[in-house]
């Protein structure tokens, strides 16, 4: 396995293969997947863009992460600065939204979210990193697990997006990583 940093064109050039691992790690079906390719390809050319892959000997997708600067007129930042109390603001005034991280079902469970997650965050422009995941038991769900360890606290927890039914817990961050973490 190689974790490998990917610049806009190998998203894009690999975007079929990206939004697979995407609809078996989060369950979405393809009708989902197809309205999020749209939003996955122009994510790819936003400022500060960043993004990492996990790929077998073979060339096989086994796991992907990406993000970019967050920015007013931006849906999710909008979202997020609406919701946030004037001084907790702050956490969005140069802040790395990590909008994806995800790790094919057949490959979790084995370091690769880990990796992932600490090659972005190491690459990763900005103060502080935000990031949302759907509300979950954190004692055993893998993405609240890996959040907690590298100290992610929480920005905002029961979070609904509209047009979503689940809620949505806020994390964040500051960057940069410490080396410890
Ligand atoms: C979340 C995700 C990216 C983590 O990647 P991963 O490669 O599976 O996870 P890792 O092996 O790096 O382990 C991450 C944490 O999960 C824990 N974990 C591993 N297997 C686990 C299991 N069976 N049950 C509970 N926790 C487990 C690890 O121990 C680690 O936590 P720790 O640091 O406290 O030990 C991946 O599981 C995934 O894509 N999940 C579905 C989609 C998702 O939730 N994406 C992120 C939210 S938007």
């Amino acid at each position: 396995m190689r974790l490998l940093p990917w610049g806009p064109g190998d998203l894009l050039r690999r975007l079929d293969d990206v939004l697979s691992v995407y609809g078996a790690a989060m369950g979405y079906s393809p009708e989902l997947l197809a309205t999020r390719r749209g939003y996955i390809a122009a994510h790819a050319h936003r400022q500060g863009f960043r993004a990492v892959a996990s790929v077998t000997d073979e060339g096989t997708l086994a796991g992907f992460g990406y993000g970019y600067l967050s920015g007013p007129g931006q849906w999710w930042h909008d979202q997020i600065c609406a919701a946030l109390p004037r001084p907790d603001r702050i956490w969005l005034a140069d802040c790395f939204e990590l909008v994806e991280l995800h790790v094919h079902p057949a490959a979790q469970g084995n370091g690769l979210g880990r990796t992932q997650l600490r090659a972005l965050l190491e690459a990763a422009p900005g103060r502080t990193v935000l990031l949302s995941t759907p509300e979950a038991d954190e004692a055993t769900s893998r993405a609240w697990r890996l959040y907690r360890g590298f100290d992610f606290v929480d920005v905002l927890r029961g979070f609904r997006f509209p047009g979503d039914e689940r809620a949505f817990g806020v994390l964040g961050r500051p960057l940069p990583l410490p080396s410890r973490v």
